[in-house]
């Protein structure tokens, strides 16, 4: 893809990079749940984790469901508003089942802290994180993440699911947008 001009400044994270480290995370996962009753329970955050979800979800050597929630913090600016909306609810009921929340960046922390508190008053037997890419203000706010691919530093990325005013999220990889891009 390359009809994006030159919006995408630098390749932070390679396509290669993404399949490899997604092996390695569905399987350190899948060893938590060696002798599952039901199958594990995996919950989409959209639209974001949308790309990570599936590679995930193919990646993964145990049997898995899926799930979406849609939730949005952002709109369309580059830092987070602080205001989490439920803009797509679950379809079904996750008590008793084993939860692994699928996310694609943990950027303030603030959709994930939210949605975790919101599932755990509906009782899964288990709830837990993977996310493929964790920024360092997210320390602040989630303290019990699972499972993280990549730290990456406080810079604008978008691909792989991410987005920048809905932009980009078609790209194969995650890249560094260019500053004049969200910047007037
Ligand atoms: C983005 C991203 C995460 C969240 C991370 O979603 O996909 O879900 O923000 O930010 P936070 O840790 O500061 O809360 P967004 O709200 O942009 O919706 P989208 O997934 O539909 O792009
Ligand atoms: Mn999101
Ligand atoms: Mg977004």
């Amino acid at each position: 893809k390359n009809s994006y001009g030159d919006d995408i400044e630098a390749v932070v994270i390679s396509e290669r990079q993404i399949r490899d480290r997604t092996a390695e995370l569905a399987a350190a996962v899948a060893t938590r749940y060696p002798a599952a009753e039901d199958d594990l329970l995996l919950i989409g955050v959209l639209k974001g984790a949308m790309m990570f979800m599936t590679d995930f979800a193919r990646a993964l050597p145990i049997p898995c469901q899926m799930e979406f929630m849609a939730v949005s913090s952002y709109g369309s600016a580059t830092s987070s508003s602080g205001v989490v909306r439920i803009l797509k609810d679950l379809d079904r009921d996750i008590a008793d089942r084993d939860v692994v929340i699928v996310e694609d960046i943990i950027d303030s922390g603030l959709t994930l802290s939210w949605l975790m508190k919101n599932l755990r008053t509906r009782h899964p037997r288990s709830l837990e994180v993977c996310t493929l890419l964790r920024k360092p203000d997210a320390v602040r706010n989630v303290v019990e993440v699972a499972d993280v691919g990549f730290d990456i530093p406080n810079e604008f990325v978008v691909g792989y699911g991410l987005d920048y005013a809905e932009r980009y999220r078609d790209l194969p990889y995650i890249g560094r947008l260019r500053r004049s891009v969200y910047q007037d």
